[in-house]
């Protein structure tokens, strides 16, 4: 069976540390109600000319490098990404230029956190039809810039960052076993940007109402994200007929430290089981998972038969799971 097996990671975050006593200077917050309510003690911040496509175009470099792969066998890109350079057109394609991944159709995944995982099932379906042969799947993020940095609910909990996969059809048992896609777009208001797509266009009037931040309402986000995690992560254990102790890696979307233990706990997952990275890079939306992957696969702790589990959760709703033979 032809199977999208990964055959190099690659990763990629700003020089500029921000810390939790960075932002106490910031607004009224401490490190210690970051660290107890979210895990997180720094996070990683573009800078100022620096954009999704430079970080998405370094970690791709990476996972290039690692695999041996030249950027033009690529036939397929993708940028899972809420913050691309432009409203359009996509920053798959500045990413194609910049490694001149010339044979490569490129588009970006709006899914938010799930970004990643909806544009590695993109990819992975792609190959299994027979239509690509070779695939970069990029989650990047500057959440920096879409970030009210006077609010202290939200401003806390994220950072910039870059994770690539790329993805080689292989014969074989090995590779990306099943993907599971979800959404909800019922409760879209309690995580999303109102402003400035086509909706509320940019004027100096929409601009007092602040439209162009990212919004939350994080105690309703927090109980449907472990809710929706345990859940698709039941349905890909279901579907590949395997049970909780099958899996050597779940990696989980570097929400908050909460939310990772409370869906570990649901899904009876012992700590050793679990990779935490929230700690060092804060929330980087679609490149959470890609990111730990490549941190994990670098540290030279991932063996041929290994069962890992992505799963991810975010704006939209939309949540997915990708279940992952390495
Ligand atoms: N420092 C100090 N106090 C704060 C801060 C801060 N940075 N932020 C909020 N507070 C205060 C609030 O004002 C509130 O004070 P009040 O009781 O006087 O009104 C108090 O702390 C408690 O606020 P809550 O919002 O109830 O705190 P909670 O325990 O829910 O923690 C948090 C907030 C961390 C945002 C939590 O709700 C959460 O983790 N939600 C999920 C958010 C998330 O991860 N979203 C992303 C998932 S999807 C995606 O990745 C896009």
């Amino acid at each position: 069976m032809i199977r999208a097996r990964i055959i190099g990671t690659g990763s990629y975050v700003p020089e500029k540390v921000l810390t939790n006593a960075d932002l106490e200077k910031m607004v009224e917050t401490s490190d210690e109600w970051i660290t107890a309510r979210t895990g997180i003690r720094e996070r990683h911040i573009a800078a100022d000319k620096e954009y999704t496509s430079d970080l998405a175009t370094k970690a791709a470099q990476n996972a290039l490098d690692m695999a041996g792969v030249k950027a033009e066998e690529i036939d397929y890109l993708v940028v899972g990404t809420i913050t691309g350079d432009y409203p359009w057109p996509a920053t798959a394609c500045i990413v194609q230029s910049n490694l001149g991944a010339v044979n490569a159709g490129a588009v970006d995944v709006s899914a938010a956190c799930s970004g990643f995982v909806y544009a590695l099932a993109a990819a992975s379906d792609r190959i299994q039809a027979g239509h690509a042969k070779k695939a970069l799947v990029i989650g990047a993020e500057t959440l920096s810039r879409i970030i009210d940095w006077e609010d202290r609910n939200t401003c806390i909990l994220f950072g910039d960052g870059a994770g690539a996969v790329v993805l080689e059809a292989q014969e074989g048992e090995a590779g990306i076993l099943s993907t599971h896609l979800h959404a909800d777009g019922t409760q879209l208001e309690l995580l999303y940007q109102p402003g400035f797509a086509t909706r509320i266009l940019p004027s100096i009037e929409a601009l007092k109402e602040r439209p162009n931040f990212l919004y939350m309402q994080g105690n309703e986000v927090f109980k449907v994200a472990v809710r929706s995690l345990t859940e698709v992560a039941n349905i890909a254990l279901k579907a590949n007929q395997m049970k909780v102790e099958d899996i050597d890696l779940f990696i989980p979307h570097q929400a908050n430290i909460r939310i990772l233990e409370a869906t570990a706990k649901r899904l009876k997952l012992r700590s050793e089981q679990v990779y935490i990275n929230v700690d060092r890079f804060g929330n980087t939306s679609g490149a959470t998972i890609p990111l730990a992957l490549d941190e994990v696969n670098r540290a030279g702790k991932l063996k041929a038969g290994d069962i890992l589990l992505l799963d991810a959760f975010g704006g939209g709703f939309t949540w997915a799971a990708a279940m992952v033979r390495w």
